[in-house]
Protein backbone atom coordinates (compact mmCIF):
# COMPACT_ATOMS: atom_id res chain seq x y z
CA UNK A 1 0.00 0.00 0.00
CA UNK A 2 1.49 3.43 -1.31
CA UNK A 3 1.12 6.88 0.53
CA UNK A 4 -2.52 8.45 0.36
CA UNK A 5 -2.01 11.89 -0.32
CA UNK A 6 -4.16 14.92 0.17
CA UNK A 7 -4.95 17.17 -2.72
CA UNK A 8 -2.63 19.71 -1.67
CA UNK A 9 0.13 17.60 -0.64
CA UNK A 10 -0.21 16.14 -4.44
CA UNK A 11 -0.26 19.70 -5.88
CA UNK A 12 3.18 20.36 -4.17
CA UNK A 13 4.23 16.96 -5.58
CA UNK A 14 3.24 18.29 -8.95
CA UNK A 15 5.37 21.32 -8.63
CA UNK A 16 1.94 23.59 -8.57
CA UNK A 17 3.65 25.86 -5.09
CA UNK A 18 7.16 25.98 -6.66
CA UNK A 19 10.08 23.89 -7.54
CA UNK A 20 11.46 24.41 -4.03
CA UNK A 21 8.21 22.87 -2.46
CA UNK A 22 8.08 20.03 -5.22
CA UNK A 23 11.87 19.13 -4.18
CA UNK A 24 10.82 19.22 -0.32
CA UNK A 25 7.43 17.34 -1.30
CA UNK A 26 9.59 14.69 -2.92
CA UNK A 27 11.94 13.82 -0.35
CA UNK A 28 9.44 13.63 2.48
CA UNK A 29 7.36 11.00 0.12
CA UNK A 30 10.31 8.99 -0.70
CA UNK A 31 11.19 8.91 2.81
CA UNK A 32 7.65 7.81 3.49
CA UNK A 33 7.63 4.93 1.20
CA UNK A 34 11.23 4.10 2.64
CA UNK A 35 9.89 3.80 5.94
CA UNK A 36 6.28 1.97 5.61
CA UNK A 37 4.26 5.13 5.89
CA UNK A 38 0.41 5.06 5.07
CA UNK A 39 0.18 9.02 4.40
CA UNK A 40 1.64 12.38 5.77
CA UNK A 41 0.72 14.46 9.03
CA UNK A 42 0.73 18.31 9.50
CA UNK A 43 3.77 19.14 11.86
CA UNK A 44 3.62 22.59 13.85
CA UNK A 45 7.01 23.48 14.17
CA UNK A 46 10.80 22.48 12.57
CA UNK A 47 14.01 22.71 13.69
CA UNK A 48 17.24 22.76 11.22
CA UNK A 49 20.44 21.39 11.84
CA UNK A 50 23.40 21.88 9.26
CA UNK A 51 23.91 25.73 9.85
CA UNK A 52 27.84 25.66 10.31
CA UNK A 53 29.34 26.91 7.08
CA UNK A 54 32.44 24.72 8.99
CA UNK A 55 29.85 21.96 8.02
CA UNK A 56 27.97 22.74 5.37
CA UNK A 57 31.09 24.21 2.92
CA UNK A 58 30.29 25.71 -0.61
CA UNK A 59 28.07 22.76 -1.95
CA UNK A 60 25.98 23.17 1.54
CA UNK A 61 25.57 26.80 0.48
CA UNK A 62 24.62 26.92 -2.96
CA UNK A 63 21.59 24.08 -2.03
CA UNK A 64 20.57 26.21 0.51
CA UNK A 65 20.77 29.51 -1.70
CA UNK A 66 18.78 27.76 -4.85
CA UNK A 67 16.12 26.51 -2.50
CA UNK A 68 15.72 30.01 -1.34
CA UNK A 69 14.67 31.39 -4.12
CA UNK A 70 11.08 29.81 -3.92
CA UNK A 71 11.11 27.89 -1.13
CA UNK A 72 9.29 29.54 2.40
CA UNK A 73 8.89 27.76 5.28
CA UNK A 74 5.14 26.82 6.33
CA UNK A 75 5.59 26.57 10.31
CA UNK A 76 7.49 27.79 12.79
CA UNK A 77 11.14 26.86 12.20
CA UNK A 78 14.09 27.52 14.06
CA UNK A 79 17.94 27.03 13.09
CA UNK A 80 20.53 24.90 14.81
CA UNK A 81 23.90 26.37 16.05
CA UNK A 82 26.29 28.35 13.42
CA UNK A 83 30.08 28.37 13.30
CA UNK A 84 30.23 31.94 14.86
CA UNK A 85 28.26 34.59 16.98
CA UNK A 86 26.61 36.25 14.26
CA UNK A 87 27.51 39.73 16.18
CA UNK A 88 30.73 39.84 18.24
CA UNK A 89 32.33 36.90 16.32
CA UNK A 90 35.61 39.02 15.92
CA UNK A 91 36.80 38.81 19.37
CA UNK A 92 36.25 35.45 19.13
CA UNK A 93 38.66 35.15 17.20
CA UNK A 94 36.58 34.08 13.45
CA UNK A 95 38.15 35.04 10.41
CA UNK A 96 36.51 37.99 7.97
CA UNK A 97 36.24 34.82 5.25
CA UNK A 98 34.55 32.32 7.34
CA UNK A 99 31.91 35.39 9.08
CA UNK A 100 31.36 36.05 5.68
CA UNK A 101 30.09 32.45 4.45
CA UNK A 102 28.65 32.00 7.86
CA UNK A 103 26.47 35.13 7.37
CA UNK A 104 25.57 34.01 3.83
CA UNK A 105 24.18 30.74 5.10
CA UNK A 106 21.50 32.46 7.75
CA UNK A 107 20.94 35.24 4.69
CA UNK A 108 19.39 32.27 2.76
CA UNK A 109 17.53 30.56 5.65
CA UNK A 110 16.33 34.01 6.51
CA UNK A 111 15.12 34.19 3.01
CA UNK A 112 13.06 31.38 3.42
CA UNK A 113 11.16 32.80 6.68
CA UNK A 114 13.16 30.75 8.86
CA UNK A 115 13.53 32.25 12.64
CA UNK A 116 17.51 33.06 12.38
CA UNK A 117 18.32 32.61 16.11
CA UNK A 118 20.97 29.65 16.44
CA UNK A 119 20.63 27.34 18.65
CA UNK A 120 20.23 23.56 20.08
CA UNK A 121 17.70 24.18 22.68
CA UNK A 122 15.13 25.80 20.69
CA UNK A 123 12.33 24.62 23.39
CA UNK A 124 14.14 27.51 26.01
CA UNK A 125 13.54 30.01 23.13
CA UNK A 126 9.94 30.16 21.88
CA UNK A 127 10.08 27.18 19.64
CA UNK A 128 8.31 25.00 22.76
CA UNK A 129 5.57 22.09 21.27
CA UNK A 130 3.23 20.93 23.59
CA UNK A 131 2.53 17.19 24.66
CA UNK A 132 1.65 14.96 21.72
CA UNK A 133 2.33 17.62 19.22
CA UNK A 134 3.67 16.46 15.95
CA UNK A 135 7.14 17.91 15.01
CA UNK A 136 10.06 17.50 12.76
CA UNK A 137 12.91 18.19 14.53
CA UNK A 138 17.32 17.95 13.47
CA UNK A 139 19.41 17.84 16.22
CA UNK A 140 19.71 14.81 18.30
CA UNK A 141 20.12 16.55 21.68
CA UNK A 142 16.29 18.38 21.29
CA UNK A 143 15.31 15.43 19.30
CA UNK A 144 15.46 13.12 22.35
CA UNK A 145 14.60 16.74 24.51
CA UNK A 146 11.09 17.11 22.74
CA UNK A 147 10.21 13.61 22.48
CA UNK A 148 11.22 12.58 26.38
CA UNK A 149 10.84 15.60 28.40
CA UNK A 150 8.14 17.11 26.61
CA UNK A 151 6.18 14.36 25.06
CA UNK A 152 6.13 16.06 21.29
CA UNK A 153 6.69 13.21 18.71
CA UNK A 154 9.34 13.37 16.43
CA UNK A 155 11.66 11.62 14.46
CA UNK A 156 15.37 12.10 13.90
CA UNK A 157 15.47 14.54 11.37
CA UNK A 158 18.45 14.86 9.18
CA UNK A 159 19.19 18.39 7.75
CA UNK A 160 17.59 18.51 4.63
CA UNK A 161 14.54 16.46 5.78
CA UNK A 162 13.84 18.87 8.72
CA UNK A 163 13.73 21.23 5.68
CA UNK A 164 11.44 19.50 3.39
CA UNK A 165 9.31 19.41 6.50
CA UNK A 166 9.46 23.08 6.97
CA UNK A 167 9.14 23.47 3.46
CA UNK A 168 5.69 21.47 3.30
CA UNK A 169 4.58 21.73 6.91
CA UNK A 170 4.48 17.58 6.27
CA UNK A 171 5.84 14.68 7.72
CA UNK A 172 5.76 11.00 6.71
CA UNK A 173 4.04 9.36 9.52
CA UNK A 174 6.38 6.44 10.86
CA UNK A 175 8.54 5.86 13.74
CA UNK A 176 8.36 7.93 16.92
CA UNK A 177 5.45 9.18 15.49
CA UNK A 178 3.03 6.09 15.93
CA UNK A 179 2.38 5.08 19.88
CA UNK A 180 3.86 1.66 18.79
CA UNK A 181 7.16 2.95 18.48
CA UNK A 182 7.41 4.52 21.85
CA UNK A 183 7.59 1.98 24.11
CA UNK A 184 10.16 1.56 26.93
CA UNK A 185 12.58 -2.17 26.26
CA UNK A 186 15.06 -1.96 29.01
CA UNK A 187 14.62 -0.88 32.24
CA UNK A 188 17.85 0.73 33.85
CA UNK A 189 17.74 1.13 38.10
CA UNK A 190 20.19 4.03 38.68
CA UNK A 191 21.81 3.28 41.94
CA UNK A 192 23.69 6.54 41.62
CA UNK A 193 23.31 9.96 43.34
CA UNK A 194 23.58 12.45 40.39
CA UNK A 195 25.09 16.08 41.57
CA UNK A 196 25.04 18.26 38.69
CA UNK A 197 25.08 18.44 34.95
CA UNK A 198 28.30 16.45 34.49
CA UNK A 199 26.90 13.51 36.80
CA UNK A 200 24.13 13.14 33.97
CA UNK A 201 25.75 13.38 30.85
CA UNK A 202 28.16 10.89 32.37
CA UNK A 203 24.65 8.66 33.21
CA UNK A 204 23.73 9.60 29.43
CA UNK A 205 27.37 7.70 28.34
CA UNK A 206 26.44 4.80 30.29
CA UNK A 207 23.05 4.13 29.43
CA UNK A 208 22.90 5.43 25.37
CA UNK A 209 26.38 2.78 25.65
CA UNK A 210 24.42 0.13 26.67
CA UNK A 211 21.23 0.67 25.03
CA UNK A 212 21.92 0.96 21.83
CA UNK A 213 18.63 2.95 20.45
CA UNK A 214 16.47 0.56 22.30
CA UNK A 215 13.94 2.93 24.39
CA UNK A 216 15.42 3.30 27.88
CA UNK A 217 13.02 3.46 31.44
CA UNK A 218 15.13 4.52 33.97
CA UNK A 219 14.20 4.52 37.59
CA UNK A 220 16.56 5.83 40.58
CA UNK A 221 16.16 9.42 40.00
CA UNK A 222 14.14 11.51 42.61
CA UNK A 223 14.48 14.95 40.99
CA UNK A 224 16.16 16.65 37.57
CA UNK A 225 16.42 20.15 36.77
CA UNK A 226 15.69 20.96 32.86
CA UNK A 227 19.18 21.45 32.88
CA UNK A 228 20.67 18.16 33.93
CA UNK A 229 17.42 16.98 31.28
CA UNK A 230 18.93 18.78 28.42
CA UNK A 231 22.30 17.02 29.73
CA UNK A 232 21.34 13.95 29.61
CA UNK A 233 19.70 14.51 26.86
CA UNK A 234 22.66 15.51 24.20
CA UNK A 235 24.86 12.57 25.63
CA UNK A 236 22.51 9.36 25.72
CA UNK A 237 21.77 10.89 22.13
CA UNK A 238 25.54 11.32 21.35
CA UNK A 239 26.35 7.69 22.54
CA UNK A 240 23.64 5.72 22.33
CA UNK A 241 21.55 7.14 19.27
CA UNK A 242 18.75 7.52 21.78
CA UNK A 243 15.85 9.69 20.27
CA UNK A 244 12.91 8.68 23.50
CA UNK A 245 13.62 7.64 26.85
CA UNK A 246 11.56 7.71 30.02
CA UNK A 247 12.02 8.84 33.79
CA UNK A 248 10.37 7.34 36.18
CA UNK A 249 7.98 10.37 38.18
CA UNK A 250 9.88 12.89 35.82
CA UNK A 251 8.78 12.69 31.86
CA UNK A 252 5.72 13.02 30.88
CA UNK A 253 4.86 9.88 27.98
CA UNK A 254 3.16 6.65 29.46
CA UNK A 255 4.56 3.49 28.42
CA UNK A 256 4.35 -0.17 29.57
CA UNK A 257 7.40 -1.29 31.99
CA UNK A 258 10.00 -3.60 30.84
CA UNK A 259 10.82 -6.48 32.85
CA UNK A 260 14.83 -6.84 31.68
CA UNK A 261 16.23 -4.55 34.19
CA UNK A 262 19.51 -3.37 34.63
CA UNK A 263 21.43 -1.77 37.55
CA UNK A 264 24.06 1.60 37.37
CA UNK A 265 26.15 2.20 39.70
CA UNK A 266 28.62 4.71 40.94
CA UNK A 267 31.30 2.28 39.35
CA UNK A 268 29.82 2.85 36.27
CA UNK A 269 29.99 6.60 35.92
CA UNK A 270 33.48 6.72 37.32
CA UNK A 271 34.35 4.39 34.26
CA UNK A 272 32.95 6.75 32.41
CA UNK A 273 34.39 9.85 33.99
CA UNK A 274 37.48 7.86 33.23
CA UNK A 275 37.24 7.23 29.39
CA UNK A 276 36.34 10.99 29.16
CA UNK A 277 38.99 12.48 31.25
CA UNK A 278 42.17 12.23 29.05
CA UNK A 279 45.85 11.57 31.00
CA UNK A 280 48.05 14.62 31.29
CA UNK A 281 45.39 16.89 29.21
CA UNK A 282 46.85 20.33 29.21
CA UNK A 283 43.42 22.93 30.06
CA UNK A 284 43.66 25.90 27.74
CA UNK A 285 39.42 25.97 26.81
CA UNK A 286 36.77 25.75 29.03
CA UNK A 287 33.35 26.08 27.47
CA UNK A 288 30.13 25.27 29.27
CA UNK A 289 26.94 25.34 27.85
CA UNK A 290 26.33 22.14 25.54
CA UNK A 291 23.61 22.23 25.01
CA UNK A 292 23.34 25.67 25.31
CA UNK A 293 22.92 27.45 28.58
CA UNK A 294 19.63 28.48 29.87
CA UNK A 295 19.10 31.78 31.69
CA UNK A 296 19.64 29.79 35.08
CA UNK A 297 22.85 28.28 34.02
CA UNK A 298 24.16 31.65 32.88
CA UNK A 299 23.16 33.27 36.42
CA UNK A 300 25.04 31.24 38.41
CA UNK A 301 28.40 31.35 36.46
CA UNK A 302 27.87 35.07 36.76
CA UNK A 303 27.71 35.04 40.12
CA UNK A 304 31.09 32.56 40.18
CA UNK A 305 33.10 34.45 37.71
CA UNK A 306 32.05 38.10 39.45
CA UNK A 307 35.38 39.59 40.70
CA UNK A 308 37.57 37.21 39.47
CA UNK A 309 39.76 36.97 36.03
CA UNK A 310 39.97 34.38 34.31
CA UNK A 311 43.90 32.86 34.03
CA UNK A 312 46.35 34.05 31.10
CA UNK A 313 46.55 31.35 28.58
CA UNK A 314 42.90 30.21 28.69
CA UNK A 315 40.07 31.04 27.36
CA UNK A 316 36.12 30.25 28.17
CA UNK A 317 32.93 30.34 25.94
CA UNK A 318 29.69 29.99 27.60
CA UNK A 319 27.74 29.05 24.68
CA UNK A 320 23.83 30.08 24.32
CA UNK A 321 21.08 31.42 22.08
CA UNK A 322 20.77 34.99 21.02
CA UNK A 323 17.39 35.57 23.15
CA UNK A 324 19.19 34.64 26.08
CA UNK A 325 22.19 36.56 25.82
CA UNK A 326 20.04 39.35 25.47
CA UNK A 327 18.14 38.83 29.02
CA UNK A 328 21.61 38.11 30.40
CA UNK A 329 22.42 41.80 29.23
CA UNK A 330 19.47 43.09 30.82
CA UNK A 331 20.21 41.23 34.25
CA UNK A 332 23.77 42.67 34.18
CA UNK A 333 25.14 38.67 33.88
CA UNK A 334 26.81 39.66 30.46
CA UNK A 335 29.03 41.84 31.87
CA UNK A 336 30.04 40.08 35.07
CA UNK A 337 31.29 37.62 32.22
CA UNK A 338 32.66 38.80 29.68
CA UNK A 339 34.38 41.50 32.78
CA UNK A 340 36.60 38.88 34.00
CA UNK A 341 37.96 37.96 29.89
CA UNK A 342 35.03 34.26 29.69
CA UNK A 343 32.88 35.05 26.39
CA UNK A 344 29.09 34.68 26.63
CA UNK A 345 28.81 33.31 22.94
CA UNK A 346 25.59 33.23 21.41
CA UNK A 347 24.58 31.57 18.00
CA UNK A 348 27.34 28.91 18.14
CA UNK A 349 29.33 26.51 20.12
CA UNK A 350 32.50 24.51 20.80
CA UNK A 351 31.78 22.06 18.21
CA UNK A 352 30.75 23.41 15.15
CA UNK A 353 32.86 26.26 15.35
CA UNK A 354 35.97 26.61 13.12
CA UNK A 355 38.69 25.91 16.25
CA UNK A 356 40.59 22.95 15.29
CA UNK A 357 44.51 23.62 15.86
CA UNK A 358 43.16 27.13 18.32
CA UNK A 359 43.59 24.86 21.24
CA UNK A 360 44.49 21.62 23.44
CA UNK A 361 42.70 20.58 25.99
CA UNK A 362 38.95 21.41 26.61
CA UNK A 363 37.52 20.95 29.94
CA UNK A 364 33.64 21.24 30.05
CA UNK A 365 30.92 20.11 32.23
CA UNK A 366 29.31 17.94 28.72
CA UNK A 367 30.37 14.23 27.60
CA UNK A 368 28.54 15.44 24.63
CA UNK A 369 31.06 18.60 23.83
CA UNK A 370 33.96 16.05 24.92
CA UNK A 371 33.01 13.68 22.20
CA UNK A 372 32.68 16.29 19.68
CA UNK A 373 36.11 18.36 20.83
CA UNK A 374 37.90 15.14 20.30
CA UNK A 375 36.56 13.87 16.77
CA UNK A 376 36.42 16.67 15.28
CA UNK A 377 39.03 19.00 16.48
CA UNK A 378 41.63 16.61 18.25
CA UNK A 379 41.56 18.55 21.59
CA UNK A 380 42.33 16.32 25.01
CA UNK A 381 39.18 16.30 27.25
CA UNK A 382 38.63 16.29 30.98
CA UNK A 383 34.93 16.48 32.39
CA UNK A 384 33.79 18.53 35.55
CA UNK A 385 31.50 19.91 37.14
CA UNK A 386 30.44 24.10 35.68
CA UNK A 387 31.51 25.35 38.72
CA UNK A 388 35.12 22.96 39.06
CA UNK A 389 35.44 24.82 35.27
CA UNK A 390 35.18 28.04 36.23
CA UNK A 391 37.71 27.33 38.83
CA UNK A 392 39.78 25.81 36.38
CA UNK A 393 39.25 28.86 34.60
CA UNK A 394 39.96 31.68 37.25
CA UNK A 395 43.21 29.51 39.34
FE1 LIG B 1 24.37 22.04 21.02
FE2 LIG B 1 26.73 22.19 19.94
FE3 LIG B 1 26.35 20.70 22.06
S1 LIG B 1 24.83 21.97 18.87
S2 LIG B 1 24.24 20.03 21.93
S3 LIG B 1 26.16 22.94 21.96
S4 LIG B 1 27.58 20.16 20.32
Amino acid sequence: MGLDLTAEEKEMLDGKHGKATMKAMEIITTLGEIYGAERLIPISSVQIAGVSYHNLGEAGLEYLSEIAVDGRVRVLTTLNPAGMDLEEWKKHGISEDFAENQQRVVDAFARMGVVTTCTCTPYLIGNLPHFGEHIAWAESSAVCFSNSVIGARTNREGGPSALASALTGRTAEYGFHLDENRVAKVKYDVQVKLRNTDDFGLLGQVIGERTRKAIPYITGIPHATSEALKSFCASVATYGGVALFHMENITPNRTSIPEEIEIVTQADLDQARKTLDDENAVIDFISIGCPHASIDEIAKIAGMLDGKQVTEGKTVWITTAKPTKDLAKMMGYYDKIEQSGAFLVSDACCAVAPLKGRFKGLMTDSAKACFYARGKNDFRTEIRSIQECIQEATS
